[in-house]
């Protein structure tokens, strides 16, 4: 039905009609590039848009999607999409902090909520989940993954494009989701955005890859290109990932859009000039061009001088309007403008969920008996972050309700309305005019207070004397990760650092709140400190959700998802990584072996790490055979014993380790994982069964294959846990 009806409007369109289907523009909002699109209205008449973005509102979506509809010569219906990234109105926690909280089915669920406020929002696509893949907290896009490891990142692409799009794209309240960026954005060299990526294709396919095939196996309906290279070309121009990997490969049928002018980009990446780069993504797969309208003003001419083809405008015209049929549009070019939805926006329904996604993205890194806190006694609340509504959203929240996020101040008034608090801010996030200009170029600012340094110093030390306990609310200003934020130093800025050192003279005990979209150097902080609570960047909800943690109404439960380094010098750093020809030894002799002189190989927090306010016990691995055979498989269990005071959540962790292959294999890859509610006193058996499938890598020829021999299985609580078990692969 769907093909039928395309191919008549199809007859029906000029070849100009065609091209515009492949023109994406906005008129604003969230302007990422050089170039924002003009004249946006009469091109829609022409027939010379195929959507839009960056509005939001269903009165003003239905407007423009009237222009289309009354105004253009063959009433093809915009699609209009937005930047989506963690909630809508109701913001959740950056998706590196959902990410921590391991919880598959609140993911689902976050990304569902949010589909139901973009679409009472006018709004029929939005670009996320991202799901690339990082080993390097510099790159302060990491805030917008779920981390390092492939197999976590899979999982969490397939729920969020379950949220998104449900089960059926055309109901009223489901989005087309876009994964992003395809492919390898996260491995820029040297953790800059947008610079060059170069790997091999074992470690592309291995634990780059994953994420995006998980996320087309699931169904996504549009994909993203990459700004950067892929094996020397740009993933924007390059055939071999755009077709024979994603649709040929992986089978993918839906539509690719480009990042911002990411084609423009390609004349400074050196491939041509303008016509030659839009040639060459329309030959790669590419079907819609993002904002530098490339494909708008070349294809013509292209297509006399015989550089593309009509067959090659007609496919990615073909998948746009298949895109818009399957959303319902060509039925109902207003299915997503209901004003009367309005209520579903920034509901109390969804501020409740935004406020248990938050309790549950949070790590616990340190803890010396100091929390939870009293509900009784006195506070000294300081901190840049304490008292601060704007930066609470983090980055990519462009649709986010500033005015109503929850402080950290307002949380602890709100949960704990006994508690004296002491509040000074203490320092400024930084102190750096000229740092700070550079941060604040994308909406949220670092806003210096223009008082001396040490005077805020000196409160905030006045506050701790007087209080039982100081909770310091440190951290990064919201845009000092995301795009754009790239950070060679990722310490706490020097103003945050003297104020954590006149606290600590105080001798009070000091409790850390960090915010923060990337891991953090902070061993320093480690030492200084008697817990240190990461709530990344939460959302609206953050501050009652810090203040339902801190207090114990809510027992922390995330685990992280990016190792923390001790020094940037050790990055990349992962889990994940190979053994070497000469490996570390913990403790052991240092000459001649892969190590550093000056410096542990050891993170400062491992991948999966996270403490509970409640302790937990592991029983030694038991397997249930000690041979297993291609077709079979083995129940690997432990026994979890919650063996402290609180009730709480434990992310239980199954790694495994081929110990011989064709190919190096890591030291260690995570293959399943549980969230487990124990109460005090109780204990569980926990089991995994392991098959072929988990023991499966990319060899040279790029085929998934699994190998006999020997293999490892750790259960643990983190990456690090040495709780092990032996098998033979037949
Ligand atoms: O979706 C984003 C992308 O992640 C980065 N560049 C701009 C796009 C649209 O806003």
């Amino acid at each position: 039905q769907m093909d039928v009806f395309i191919d008549n409007l199809m007859k029906k369109m000029t070849l100009e009609e065609k091209i515009g289907q492949l023109n994406l523009v906005t008129p604003g909002g969230a302007v990422t590039g050089s170039v924002v699109s003009s004249d946006v209205d009469n091109k829609i008449k022409r027939g010379e848009v195929g959507g839009l973005f960056g509005i939001t509102g269903a009165a003003k979506i239905r407007k423009a999607q009237e222009i289309a509809v009354n105004n253009s010569r063959l009433k093809i219906p915009l699609i209009f999409g937005l930047d989506v990234i963690h909630g809508h109105r109701t913001i959740f926690p950056i998706p590196l902090g959902l990410s921590c909280s391991w919880d598959i089915p609140m993911i689902q669920q976050s990304a569902q909520v949010a589909a139901k406020e973009a679409t009472a929002d006018g709004l029929a696509w939005v670009f996320s989940p991202m799901v690339d893949i990082s080993r390097d907290p510099r790159w302060g896009r990491i805030s917008e993954g779920s981390g390092e490891d492939p197999y976590l990142g899979s999982e969490i692409a397939k729920a969020m494009i379950k949220g998104y799009q449900g089960d059926d794209l055309s109901k009223n309240n489901t989005v087309m989701a876009c994964v992003k960026h395809f492919a390898l954005y996260g491995a820029a060299e040297a953790g800059r955005d947008y610079n060059s990526t170069d790997m091999s294709r074992i470690q592309m396919f291995q634990n780059f890859l994953p994420p995006y095939k998980a996320a087309v196996d699931a169904g996504v309906g549009s994909v993203m290109t990459s700004f950067n290279e892929v094996d020397g070309v740009p993933a924007t121009a390059n055939k071999w990932l755009m077709t024979d990997l994603l649709r040929k490969q992986w089978g993918f049928k839906g539509m690719v859009v480009t990042d911002y002018t990411a084609i423009n980009e390609m004349i400074d990446h050196g491939l041509g000039d303008l016509q030659q780069v839009s040639a060459e993504s329309l030959k790669a797969g590419v079907d819609m061009d993002m904002v530098g309208e490339g494909f708008l003003t070349t294809l013509q001419k292209s297509l006399k001088e015989g550089k593309v083809t009509v067959q090659q405008i007609e496919n990615a015209c073909r998948n746009i309007l298949e895109a818009k049929y399957k959303l319902g549009l060509f039925d109902d070019p207003y299915r997503y403008c209901d004003e009367k939805r309005a209520g579903d926006i920034f509901t109390a329904e969804n501020r409740a969920a935004a406020r248990d996604y938050a309790t549950r993205s949070a790590v616990l890194l340190k803890n010396d008996n100091v929390l939870p806190l009293k509900k009784s006694g006195s506070i000294a609340l300081v901190g840049p972050l304490a008292n601060n509504h704007n930066n609470m959203l983090g980055t990519w929240s462009v649709s986010g309700d500033f005015v109503n996020t929850v402080s950290v101040l307002q949380g602890i008034q709100n949960v704990a309305g006994n508690v004296k608090i002491n509040y000074a801010k203490g320092a400024n996030i930084s102190d750096d005019p000229e740092f700070a200009k550079k941060v604040n170029a994308f909406m949220t600012e670092i806003e210096i207070d223009k008082r001396p340094a040490q005077e805020m110093i000196d409160e905030a030390v006045a506050a701790a004397q007087k209080s039982d306990v100081v909770v310091a609310v440190l951290g990064e200003s919201a845009n000092m990760s995301g795009e754009a934020s790239s950070m060679s130093n990722i310490d706490l800025q020097p103003s945050q650092k003297r104020l954590l050192d006149a606290l600590k003279k105080t001798g009070k005990p000091i409790v850390i709140v960090l915010m923060n979209g990337r891991p953090m150097t902070i061993a320093e902080e480690h030492q200084k400190t008697n817990a240190i609570l990461d709530v990344w960047f939460s959302g609206t909800e953050a501050g009652n959700a810090v203040a339902d943690l801190l207090f114990g109404d809510k027992i922390p439960s995330g685990k992280l998802t990016a190792t923390f380094p001790m020094n940037v010098g050790q990055i990349p750093i992962y889990y994940n990584h190979k053994n070497t020809g000469r490996p570390y030894v913990k403790g052991g002799p240092t000459k001649f072996k892969s190590n550093y002189l000056d410096i542990s190989n050891d993170p400062l927090y491992e991948f999966g790490y996270g403490l509970s306010y409640t302790t937990f016990k592991y029983s030694p691995v038991t397997l249930s055979a000690k041979n297993m055979t291609k077709t079979g498989s083995i129940k690997a269990s432990v026994t979890l014993s919650n063996t402290g005071n609180y009730d709480a959540e434990e992310v239980v962790q199954l790694y495994i380790r081929d110990m011989a292959g064709s190919v190096a294999r890591p030291v260690k890859e995570l293959k399943g994982f549980q969230k487990v509610f124990l109460k005090k006193g109780e204990s569980k058996e926990i089991s995994f069964t392991i098959t072929e499938e988990q023991l499966k890598f990319f060899n040279t020829e790029l085929k998934y294959v699994s190998e006999p021999g020997a293999f490892k299985v750790f259960i643990g609580t983190s990456s690090a846990t040495t709780n092990e078990a032996d098998f033979v692969l037949n």
